[in-house]
């Protein structure tokens, strides 16, 4: 991505329902967020809170501060690096910008045509209706979950620009291939060198194309600095783990829905939902279906006496309902829990802002107690996780497939 130094940059601060001024057909799903553009060619929508952090930040930006606060479009110089100090940044919840330059404005993102994207109904969930949940949460292993995180933590740093970037991914595609057969398991590029990976089951014969995605983040970060140990343990190998497990006790049990599942490890989240924007779009352009993408991003820091999930009530509302009374049904020993997440928190967002169905399901919100004190620092580590209660979120992936293949 082109992020030439002291480039000149747009930031139009104008109120995004009045976003007419803004040279962009991309809209932002927070009425609160601003179009920011840092280079030429380069532009993300930026929180509300991002844009506060930047006014206040002791950190020299060569930004005049005034021009922050400006009500209307200015120019002004900017080094290349504030999308970087953006990143490192703890905003509420990962970066607070979805970086949509490789979107664009022409090719699928959400413009006049807001919601042209068909929401499907969601069912009422019943265990009942599922004799297979219980012989298919018996094969939950909370070991093979510390395994997988412990291996991914591993790596120094999982940060999308390092020069190890792709190890991960490759690990991961290994991994996947292992459970869904190569065939079944596929990268995508972006512009930096971390791909995408994406498994699949494939719907039984005579099933619809309609796909239902399960999602995590696969880079890591570290706020302090890009080179500094970043082994992103909760943030986010947990949800990798989480998908890898799930993907494994259900090819394993040679199930498949109705419907195609698919995996998707993202790349470049702390980088404005770089990888995960780049799939929507490419899903949005292609007119596929999805009928709904669920996010996990950070799951397994859990210091209360039962397990936590939170669903992030942000983007899809049906699918918030749907996703708390599937838990109430599926998983009566978590404590059920709701919150926002704040704009552009994870990778969901990428999915909404293409207008599909989505939310993120995590442990907790940003302004809760519990928020995990050592994301995006070298002390989220595999040591202070509790897999046993994240193995709550296994169970929450495999009945949102087996209710939502159907
Ligand atoms: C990591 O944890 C140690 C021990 O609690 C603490 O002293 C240190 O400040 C933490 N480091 C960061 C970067 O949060
Ligand atoms: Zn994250």
């Amino acid at each position: 991505m082109a992020r030439s130094t002291y480039a000149a940059v747009v930031l139009a601060l104008s109120l995004a329902a009045v976003c007419s001024a803004v040279p962009a057909a991309v809209r932002p799903i927070d009425a609160n967020s601003r179009l920011l553009k840092y280079g030429p060619e380069s532009q993300a929508w930026v929180s509300s809170e991002a844009l506060d952090f930047l006014r206040d930040t002791d950190i020299d930006l060569s930004l005049p501060k005034a021009a922050l606060r400006q009500q209307y479009p200015v120019i002004a110089p900017v080094p290349d690096a504030l999308i970087d100090i953006l990143g490192n940044h703890n905003s509420p919840r990962g970066p607070g910008f979805l970086d949509v330059t490789e979107i664009g404005d022409a090719d699928g993102a959400r413009t006049a045509k807001e919601n042209d994207v068909t929401i499907f109904a969601f069912p009422t969930p019943s265990k009942s209706k599922y004799p297979i949940a219980d012989s298919l949460f018996s094969q939950i292993n909370a070991n093979s979950l510390k395994s997988t995180v412990t291996t991914l933590s591993g790596y120094s740093t999982r940060y999308y620009r390092s020069s190890g970037a792709r190890a991960p991914a490759t690990w991961i595609q290994s991994q996947f291939a292992s459970a869904a057969g190569s065939a079944n398991v596929k990268l995508i590029e972006n512009s930096f060198d971390q791909p995408n990976v994406i498994a699949t089951i494939p719907a039984k014969s005579g099933g619809s194309s309609e796909v239902v995605i399960l999602g995590a983040h696969l880079d890591s970060i570290n706020q302090r600095s890009t080179t500094s140990a970043a082994p992103g343990a909760d943030d986010d190998a947990s949800g990798i783990a989480i998908l890898l497990q799930a993907l494994q006790i259900l090819t394993a049990a040679g199930w498949k829905g109705s419907r195609p599942i698919e995996f998707h490890a993202y790349a470049g989240e702390e980088g404005g939902m770089l990888g995960s924007a780049t799939v929507a779009s490419q899903y949005k352009k292609a007119g596929r279906a999805v009928r709904a993408m669920l996010n996990f991003d950070m799951v397994a820091y859990q210091p209360t006496s039962k397990p936590v999930v939170t669903v992030l009530t942000d983007t899809t509302a049906d699918l918030a309902t749907f996703s708390r009374s599937l838990i109430s049904a599926y998983i009566p020993e978590a404590t059920l829990a709701t919150n926002k997440c704040g704009y552009a928190c994870s990778d969901h967002f990428s999915w909404y802002n293409q207008g599909y169905a989505t939310i993120s399901i995590d442990e907790s919100g940003p302004s809760d107690t519990y928020l995990n004190p050592n994301y995006h620092t070298a002390n989220d580590t595999v040591d202070k996780l509790d897999f046993t209660k994240a193995s709550a979120f296994v169970k929450l992936a495999i009945a949102w497939i087996l209710e939502l293949s159907e």
